[in-house]
C-alpha cells in the first residue's frame, strides 16, 4: 500500500474550530438540515442568489437521467453575474484581481475595470463572428486577459476550452478538433521559472496547412495578447488582441441565455487514451461553485483576499479562480509563475504583500515547500490568513498538519475540498466553523449532495470500511455528458451501478461515519494533483519509432503524490539503432513531452523485454507497481508467464 494512504489509516486527531472562528462564520449546522428537509428547494434558494432574467419555475428535471437539467426554463447571463452587477450595487472600485508578474511587475483591476475589458472583448469576439454555441480555445498564461477572454466567451453565450498553457501542439490540435472550435485566443508567451514561454509557436504548429486528408480546418482567426514580447511568426488569421481591443466599442449589453446553455468544456485523461471533453454547463454551475465557494471559504467579500494558487487551465481555475470568486465578488490574487522564482519564499511573499486571508492549495506543493523547511514561510509574515484550503489530491495528516502549523498559525481551519472536473464544483468538504477537523480526511458531503461509500454491487459498506464513491443524487454543477459522445459518458459514469455516479476514487468510512479519500482505482494517475491517464501516455510511448508495446503506472512519490513510471520494449527491428542513442530513456521522456505536454513525462522510463500479462493478454500493471515502488511482487498466479517479473525485476534493479 501507498505510504501515505498507509498513514491515513491511522490517524485520529482532531482539531474543533476555535469560538473566535465559530462566533463571525458565515456556515452554521442549519444549513444540514434546511438541505435534508428539501434538498431541491435548497438548491432553488442558492439559485436564487444569482440574477436571473427570467426566473426559473422547476428545478430539476431528472426525466431522461444521467442527462440532468437544472433550473432549466430560467435565463440568465453569466459574465454579467461575475461582473456588472457588481458594478450595478455600487462595488465597482472593488478589486477584482491583484495580478502578480513572475517579474514582479504588477496590476490591480477592479470590478469595474475587468467589466470594461469583458465588453470590449465580448464585441471584439463578435465582430469576428462568435455568438451562441461557438467553441472558442483558450491557451494563455496566468494574465488578467485570460479571465477576460474567458467571460468574454460566456457573455456571448459561446463554450471556452481553455487548454492548460503546458500542453503542446499536438493536445492543442486534438482539442481544437474534438470541439470544432472557431477561435483560438493565445498570447507570444507568458513568464515561467524566469524566462519567457514560448506559447504562440504551438498555436502554430497545431494549425499548420492540413494535407488533403483529415478533417477541415475549423479555426478562422488566432487572437494574441502580447506577454512574452517574444518573436512570433505571423499568418493572415492572426490578429493582436491590444489592437482588436482598442478598435472595439466600449459597450456590451449581456443577453440572457437559457440555463442549459453551455459554458465550457474542459478535457481531462480518463481510462483510455482519448482525453474526454467534459461539457458544463450556465445555471446549475454557477449556482454550485458560488455557493460552495462563499460556505467553503466563509467568504467576507469586503474583507477577504483570496488566492487560489490554480491554473485557469484546469477545473480549480475555472470553479474556483473565474466563476465562483468573480459571482460572489472576491477580491482575489492572480500569479502569473512558479512557486519557486525567483525565490523559493515567493508565494509567501505574494501572501505578505497582499495580505491573503483565505489561500487555496494542493498537497503536493505544500509537500514540496515542507522539504524545504519551514525557515522560508518563517521569514515572511503570514498573519492575515484565517482559512487554508486543500484540493487535487488525498492530503497526508504530515503536510496537513505542517499546513496548519508552519502556514496557518494553529488557528487557521483547514478544509480538504474533495470534487473533479466532472462534478464542476466541491462535493465534500467540512464547513469551517462548523465541522471538527480531521487532517487527511475530508470528511462530509456539502450540504444539498449525496454521497456514499459501497462495495461492488453497489450497496453501502457501513462505518469502518472501504469501498468506491458514488454520488447518489443528481447535482446542480454535475457535467451534462462528454462532449460529442454520450455514449462514453453513461458508460464511465453510470452504467456500473446503473443509478448512482461513479467517480473512480476508492474511499473509506472512518467510525464517525466521516469519508476519507484513497486515490484512484482506474488507470487514471494522480501526479501533483493533475490527472493523467496510464493509456495515453502509453499511446504517445508507442508513436515513437522505437518502441513495440508500453505499460506505464503511477508509482507512489514522496512530493508529487504518484509518479508517471513507464516499461518499454524496444522494437526487434530497432535494437540496433536503439542501441546506439546513449540515453534512450531520455529520448522517450522528452518524446512525451512533445507528444503531450511536460506534465506527462515519466520520472522513469525502463527498457524490458516482456510485459506481464494475463493469459487473456491484459497488461498486470499491479505487479509492475509493484516494482517501481520496489516492493517484493505479489500474486503472480494468473500471469501467462510467471518468469516474467523476475526478468522484469532484473532488468529494473540493473538500473
Ligand atoms: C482527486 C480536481 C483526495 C480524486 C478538483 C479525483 C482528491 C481527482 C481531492 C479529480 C481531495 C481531488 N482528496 N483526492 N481533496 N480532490 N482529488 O478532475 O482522485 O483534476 O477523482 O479535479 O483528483 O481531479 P480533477
Amino acid at each position: 500500500m501507498n505510504p501515505q494512504i498507509d498513514n491515513l489509516l491511522h490517524e485520529n486527531r482532531k482539531f474543533p474550530p476555535s469560538d473566535a472562528f465559530v462566533s463571525q462564520a458565515l456556515a452554521t449546522a442549519a444549513l444540514y438540515d434546511e438541505a435534508k428537509a428539501d434538498r431541491l428547494e435548497f438548491w432553488a434558494n442558492q439559485a436564487r442568489e444569482l440574477h436571473w432574467d427570467t426566473p426559473f419555475t422547476q428545478t430539476l428535471d431528472w426525466s431522461n437521467p444521467p442527462f440532468a437539467k437544472w433550473f432549466d426554463d430560467g435565463t440568465l447571463n453569466v459574465a454579467y453575474n461575475c461582473l456588472d452587477r457588481h458594478v450595478e450595487a455600487g462595488n465597482g472600485d472593488r478589486v477584482a484581481f491583484h495580478w502578480e508578474g513572475e517579474q514582479g511587475d504588477s496590476r490591480s483591476v477592479t470590478y469595474a475595470e475587468l467589466t470594461a475589458e469583458v465588453k470590449r472583448a465580448a464585441n471584439v469576439l463578435s465582430g469576428l463572428g462568435i455568438g451562441q454555441g461557438d467553441r472558442v480555445a483558450i491557451y494563455l498564461p496566468m494574465i488578467p486577459e485570460a479571465v477576460v477572454a474567458m467571460l468574454a466567451v460566456a457573455r456571448l453565450g459561446a463554450v471556452h476550452s481553455v487548454i492548460f498553457g503546458g500542453f503542446s501542439a499536438d493536445s492543442i490540435r486534438s482539442r481544437v478538433d474534438d470541439a470544432s472550435a472557431k477561435l483560438v485566443i493565445t498570447a507570444d508567451g507568458g513568464w515561467r521559472k524566469g524566462k519567457v514561454s514560448a506559447l504562440k509557436p504551438a498555436v502554430d504548429a497545431a494549425l499548420e496547412a492540413r494535407g488533403d486528408l483529415g478533417p477541415q480546418e475549423t479555426v478562422t482567426n488566432v487572437l494574441v495578447v502580447k506577454r512574452g514580447e517574444n518573436q512570433v511568426d505571423w499568418t493572415d488569421r492572426d490578429l493582436w488582441w491590444h489592437e482588436e481591443m482598442a478598435k472595439a466599442d466600449a459597450e456590451h449589453e449581456a443577453q440572457p441565455f437559457p440555463a442549459e446553455n453551455p459554458l465550457f468544456i474542459l478535457y481531462t485523461s480518463g481510462t483510455t487514451g482519448k482525453p474526454k471533453g467534459i461539457l458544463h454547463t450556465s445555471g446549475g454551475y454557477l449556482t454550485q461553485s458560488a455557493f460552495t465557494h462563499k460556505v467553503v471559504f466563509d467568504l467576507k467579500p469586503e474583507s477577504d483576499v483570496y488566492w487560489c494558487t490554480a491554473d485557469i487551465g484546469w477545473i480549480t481555475g475555472h470553479s474556483y479562480v473565474v466563476y465562483g470568486p468573480l459571482a460572489n465578488g472576491t477580491t482575489q490574487v492572480l500569479y502569473e509563475g512558479t512557486p519557486d522564482t525567483p525565490h523559493p519564499g515567493r508565494w509567501w511573499e505574494i501572501i505578505e504583500k497582499y495580505k491573503v486571508t483565505t489561500f487555496y492549495t494542493a498537497p503536493t506543493a505544500i509537500r514540496s515547500f515542507m522539504k524545504l523547511g519551514r525557515k522560508i514561510p518563517k521569514k515572511f509574515d503570514l498573519s492575515s490568513i484565517r482559512l487554508l484550503g486543500s484540493v487535487g489530491e488525498p492530503i497526508n495528516p504530515e503536510a496537513w498538519m505542517w499546513y496548519r502549523k508552519v502556514i496557518g498559525a494553529k488557528a487557521a481551519p483547514i478544509v480538504d475540498t474533495w470534487w473533479q472536473t466532472e462534478t464542476g464544483a466541491m462535493m465534500i468538504s467540512a464547513l469551517p466553523g462548523v465541522t471538527e477537523t480531521k487532517p487527511g480526511s475530508a470528511q462530509v458531503p456539502i450540504p444539498g449532495i449525496s454521497i456514499d461509500v459501497v462495495d461492488d454491487d453497489g450497496v453501502h459498506v457501513g462505518t469502518g470500511n472501504g469501498g468506491l464513491l458514488v454520488v447518489t443524487e443528481p447535482w446542480p454543477s454535475m457535467l451534462r455528458g462528454i462532449w460529442g459522445d454520450p455514449e462514453r459518458y453513461q458508460e464511465t459514469y453510470w452504467d456500473k451501478f446503473g443509478d448512482k455516479y461513479f467517480a473512480g476514487d476508492g474511499a473509506r468510512l472512518d467510525d464517525d461515519g466521516d469519508i476519507w479519500l484513497l486515490g484512484r482505482v482506474d488507470d487514471v494517475m494522480n501526479v501533483s494533483g493533475h490527472r493523467l491517464s496510464t493509456a495515453e501516455i502509453e499511446s504517445a510511448l508507442v508513436a515513437h519509432p522505437f518502441t513495440a508495446e508500453a505499460a506505464v503506472v503511477g508509482a507512489a512519490d514522496e512530493t508529487t503524490g504518484q509518479a508517471v513510471v513507464a516499461f518499454v520494449i524496444i522494437k526487434e527491428s530497432m535494437l540496433e539503432e536503439s542501441a546506439a542513442v546513449e540515453d534512450i530513456a531520455a529520448v522517450l521522456r522528452s518524446h512525451v513531452g512533445e507528444q503531450i505536454g511536460p506534465i506527462a513525462r515519466p520520472r522513469d522510463v525502463f527498457v524490458v523485454n516482456e510485459l506481464p500479462k494475463t493469459r487473456s493478454g491484459k497488461i498486470m500493471r499491479r505487479l509492475l507497481r509493484d516494482v517501481a515502488e520496489g516492493r517484493d511482487v505479489g500474486d503472480t498466479t494468473t500471469l501467462a508467464d510467471t518468469t516474467v517479473m523476475q526478468i522484469i525485476t532484473g532488468q529494473v534493479s540493473a538500473k
